[in-house]
């Protein structure tokens, strides 16, 4: 079977899966913010619309800036990007031909950014039998063999959060062997305000790359927006390998209004608190697995019948929902489904349909 690299293509799996329905699936397979895009955004790209017809300004200064503020860090620790995607291929450029460790399972691109620039990468697991924790004593034995440790916090696709303490240790250890923790945060946004993001630690730990993505918060995977975070020195070398005019003008427009529309961010922390909870308790109820996750998406297994997720992928698509498989998350091989937490609406309608599934199986 040819399983698709990423979630949210129900047109590509209803070929796929010769599914014949009128009606459009319910996408849970991707790990969109259903809340977006924010309601001001169509109006405010209209506004800027005679911007395409000028090159951006190349140094995108009004949006370095903003992210800056934002983020409580200087503007020369500051590369916007085309997605997160680009934030993570500049950064494996950086560490062209070194040795990398990738924690698994998480996003595939990371693998595919290194395994492009010739990196040595070497696999390690999180402990799935113990709640998806890290194998802490590994990852200090491999700082010290390696140049880079890429992490994802919150994980994709566990949703799992890494300890800051854990965290405050690998960057010590990094730093006596001058070893760099990535860390991608394109989920942070979703955490709750108790787990903020790390970029106030780019001062104590020079160490630190972090990778950021506005796409998934405001649901604009088509407009492709993400940022860097890191020593200005480190940003200048990236700055140069990076395609001239990488990011266009109208997102350029439009980067401040979005990070400054704080009642979009917390609208959505209430519907995910809100949806989740009551999600993972009826879920829970009917006996089936979910990764302790923090964020807007979760592993699902069903605990009666745990060798039997390939089915329940089916059954779900033929009642109209698609999940994501985990056939290319390496360490789940295809096990568990990943799910989005989406509007109160639809996530009753997977409930029925695994309440359906419960019944039959
Ligand atoms: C963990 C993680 N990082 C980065 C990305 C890429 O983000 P973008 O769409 O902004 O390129 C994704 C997309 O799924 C992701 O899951």
């Amino acid at each position: 079977m040819n399983w698709p690299n990423h979630g949210g293509q129900p047109e590509k799996l209803k070929q796929l899966f010769n599914i014949k329905m009128d009606r459009e699936l319910l996408d849970f397979s991707a790990n969109l913010n259903p809340l977006g895009p924010p309601s001001w955004l169509k109006a405010t790209l209209d506004e800027h619309y005679e911007k395409i017809t000028r090159y951006p300004d190349p140094s995108y200064s009004k949006s370095i800036l903003s992210i800056a503020d934002h983020e409580g860090v200087e503007q020369d620790n500051v590369l916007l990007t085309n997605g997160g995607a680009e934030a993570i291929f500049l950064v494996a450029k950086y560490f062209e031909n070194k040795k990398a460790v990738i924690v698994h399972p998480t996003f595939s691109e990371y693998e595919r950014a290194c395994k492009h620039y010739d990196i040595d990468v070497e696999d390690i697991f999180y402990e799935q039998e113990n709640s998806f924790n890290l194998p802490t004593s590994v990852i200090k034995e491999k700082i010290k063999e390696n140049d880079v440790i890429f992490l994802c916090r919150p994980n994709n696709p566990t949703g799992t959060v890494i300890a800051e303490e854990d965290l405050q240790l690998y960057l010590e250890e990094g730093k006596k062997t001058e070893t760099y923790i990535v860390v991608d945060e394109a989920f942070v946004d979703f955490l709750p305000t108790s787990i903020p993001s790390l970029s106030t630690w780019l001062a104590s730990y020079p160490n630190l790359i972090l990778l950021r993505s506005l796409t998934k918060l405001y649901t604009i995977p088509g407009l492709r927006i993400g940022y860097i975070l890191a020593q200005p020195t480190i940003i200048n070398v990236l700055k140069n390998e990076q395609i001239p005019w990488s990011v266009n003008s109208l997102v350029d427009a439009v980067i401040p209004k979005l990070l400054e529309d704080g009642s979009f961010l917390e609208n959505t922390r209430a519907w995910l608190s809100e949806q989740s909870e009551s999600v993972h308790g009826i879920l829970a109820e009917l006996d089936f697995y979910i990764s302790p996750t923090q964020v807007n998406f979760y592993l699902l297994r069903d605990k009666k019948h745990p060798k039997r997720t390939e089915e329940l992928f089916y059954f779900l698509l033929e009642h109209g929902i698609l999940t994501r498989h985990t056939h290319n998350f390496k360490g789940l091989n295809g096990e568990f489904l990943r799910i989005a937490i989406r509007a109160k609406e639809e996530n009753e309608r997977l409930i029925a349909v695994l309440q359906n599934w419960r019944n039959e199986s």
